[in-house]
C-alpha cells in the first residue's frame, strides 16, 4: 500500500489509508492508546484498540513514548471531538524507531530550548514559521522573475567592507585575512554591467555585539540592484515587493498564519502607497511626540518605534544626513549634507526591514567618504574601477528576511526565523 499524507487522508475522509510520521501526543489506557500522529502536513488522532491489534504490536504501544517515528494504517472516519475532526482506527501500526524520553516539557527556559533547538525546530509553532519562510522565499523570487531580474551568486568571503567595519567577522584566509561578507551589494553593483537588473539571496553576517530582538550575527539577505533606476523608482519597487510577499503569504499560508495569531486581513492591507517622510520630518515628529533628537544623530529602536505609533503601513524614511550613512550612497544634488537613501520601518513595532539608496557615481565623492570613514582606497580599487568603464545611475536594496517574517508571523523574536540562530553567545547547535 502506498503511503498518504494525513492532509490526503483527511481530504480522503473514509476508508483505508496508511499514514507515517512521529508521535506528537499519546495517552493510555489498559484497553486504548490515543495516538496523535504528525507529518509536515498536519496531525490526526489515531485509535488504538487492545483487541484489534496483535498482541506483540499492543505490547510496543505501551512502551511508545512521542516523537517516535511509526506507520500506521487502519480506516478514517469523521469524529468531531478529534483535533482536526478526524480519526484513524488502527489495524495494524510498526514502530521505526522507539524514541528516548522527549527533554522539552512544558515551560522550559528560553536557553534550555535554544540548546535543544535541533529538536525544538519540529514544534507546531515553529514549523508554521519554515513553511511561511518558504511561501516568503517562493514569492520574491517570482516577484523578481515577473520583473525580469536575473539571480546571481555574489561571494561569502571578500576582501573588504561593504557596511563598516565595526561589525565585521574577520576569518583567517591562508597566510591572509578576509572576511564574512555582510552584503552583497558592492558585487551586485559589479554585475548591473552585465545583466542590468540583479538580485541574489546570501547569507550576511554581522558581529552585532548587541542582544536585541532584531540582531542576529547571521542572516538571510536579499538583495537587488539596477542600471538605470533612480531613488523615485527604488522606493516603488520595495514597495511593491513588500506588498507583493504581504498578498502572497495572506494568500498562501492562511492556516500557517492562523497557528501564529495572524490575521491575513492585517497582510491584505498592505498595498502601496506606503506613507513616505524625510529623516528631517521624522525629528520634527519625534519632537511633537516630546523625543528631542539632535540632527545629524541615527534613529535608534526606540525612535523607530515612536514614529511608528502614526502609522499603521510600513514607512519609507529617506534622505538621511551623510555623515551617518554608507560611503556608497549618493549625496541628495539638493542638499550635500544628506544622501539618497531609504530605510523601510515595518508597521507594529517590528523595526527596519530594508536598507538602500541610490549609488554614488561620481570617483572623487567616492574616494573622500572611504577616507572619511577609515577605510583603505587600495582595498576598493576593484569597486571604484566599475566607476571608470561605462558608469551608469544606479541604485539598489537589501531586506532582511527573518526581519520581515518576524512581522508577518507576530513573534517576539527574529531568533525564531532562523532554525539555527547565532547570535553574540551561541553557535550551537
Ligand atoms: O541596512 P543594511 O545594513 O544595508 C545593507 O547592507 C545594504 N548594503 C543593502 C543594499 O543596499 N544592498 O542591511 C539591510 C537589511 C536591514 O534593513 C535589515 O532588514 C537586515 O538587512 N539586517 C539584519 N537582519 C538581521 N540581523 C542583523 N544583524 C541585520 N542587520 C541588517
Ligand atoms: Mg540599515
Amino acid at each position: 500500500m502506498k503511503y498518504v499524507s494525513i492532509a490526503e487522508a483527511i481530504e480522503k475522509g473514509k476508508g483505508t489509508v496508511e499514514l507515517r510520521g512521529w508521535c506528537y501526543r499519546e495517552r493510555k489506557s489498559n484497553k486504548y492508546a490515543f495516538i496523535v500522529l504528525r507529518d509536515n502536513t498536519d496531525i490526526i488522532q489515531c485509535i488504538v484498540e487492545k483487541e484489534n491489534v496483535l498482541p506483540e504490536v499492543w505490547a510496543q504501544v505501551e512502551n511508545l513514548l512521542i516523537e517516535s517515528s511509526l506507520t500506521i494504517k487502519g480506516e478514517i472516519v469523521k469524529e468531531p471531538r478529534a483535533p482536526t475532526g478526524y480519526e484513524l482506527k488502527a489495524k495494524e501500526l510498526k514502530i521505526i524507531q522507539f524514541a528516548d524520553r522527549f527533554p522539552i516539557t512544558k515551560d522550559q527556559s528560553t536557553e534550555f530550548l535554544l540548546d535543544k533547538r535541533h529538536l525544538w525546530i519540529r514544534s507546531r509553532e515553529l514549523t508554521n514559521v519554515w513553511k511561511i519562510k518558504a511561501q516568503l522565499l517562493k514569492a520574491c523570487r517570482e516577484f523578481f522573475d515577473k520583473k525580469k531580474y536575473y539571480e546571481v551568486t555574489p561571494p561569502i568571503i571578500t576582501g573588504s567592507s561593504c557596511e563598516g567595519g565595526s561589525t565585521l567577522f574577520e576569518l583567517k584566509y591562508f597566510d591572509d585575512k578576509a572576511y564574512l561578507s555582510q552584503s552583497a551589494q558592492l558585487y551586485l553593483e559589479a554585475m548591473i554591467f552585465s545583466l542590468e537588473k540583479v538580485w541574489a539571496l546570501t547569507p550576511s553576517f554581522r558581529a552585532e555585539p548587541s542582544k536585541t530582538t532584531r540582531h542576529l550575527t547571521e542572516y538571510w539577505h536579499l538583495e537587488a540592484e539596477a542600471a538605470w533606476m533612480n531613488f523615485e523608482d527604488l522606493l516603488k519597487l520595495e514597495e511593491e515587493l513588500v506588498s507583493y510577499i504581504c498578498q502572497y503569504v495572506a494568500k498562501n499560508c492562511k492556516k500557517e498564519l492562523a497557528v501564529l495569531g495572524r490575521d491575513p486581513k492585517d497582510l491584505e492591507k498592505i498595498k502601496p502607497p506606503f506613507p513616505r517622510i524625510t529623516y528631517d520630518e521624522a525629528i520634527k515628529i519625534l519632537k511633537q511626540d516630546e523625543i528631542s533628537i539632535d540632527w545629524g544623530k541615527d534613529l535608534r529602536t526606540i525612535e523607530e518605534d515612536q514614529l511608528m505609533k502614526h502609522y499603521d503601513k510600513p514607512l519609507i524614511v529617506t534622505k538621511y544626513p551623510k555623515k551617518i550613512k554608507a560611503f556608497y550612497m549618493k549625496e541628495d544634488p539638493e542638499n550635500k549634507d544628506v544622501v539618497l537613501c531609504c530605510d523601510v520601518i515595518a508597521p507594529e513595532g517590528y523595526g527596519e526591514i530594508i536598507g538602500s539608496s541610490e549609488r554614488e557615481t561620481d570617483l572623487e565623492n567616492l574616494k573622500q567618504r572611504l577616507k572619511e570613514q577609515g577605510e583603505k582606497i587600495e582595498d576598493y580599487e576593484w569597486y571604484l574601477d566599475l566607476r571608470c568603464f561605462g558608469s551608469v545611475p544606479h541604485s539598489g536594496f537589501g531586506l532582511g528576511v527573518e526581519r520581515v517574517l518576524r512581522w508577518i508571523c507576530k513573534l517576539e523574536t527574529v531568533r525564531d526565523c532562523i532554525p539555527f540562530p547565532r547570535t553574540i553567545k551561541r553557535m550551537t547547535p
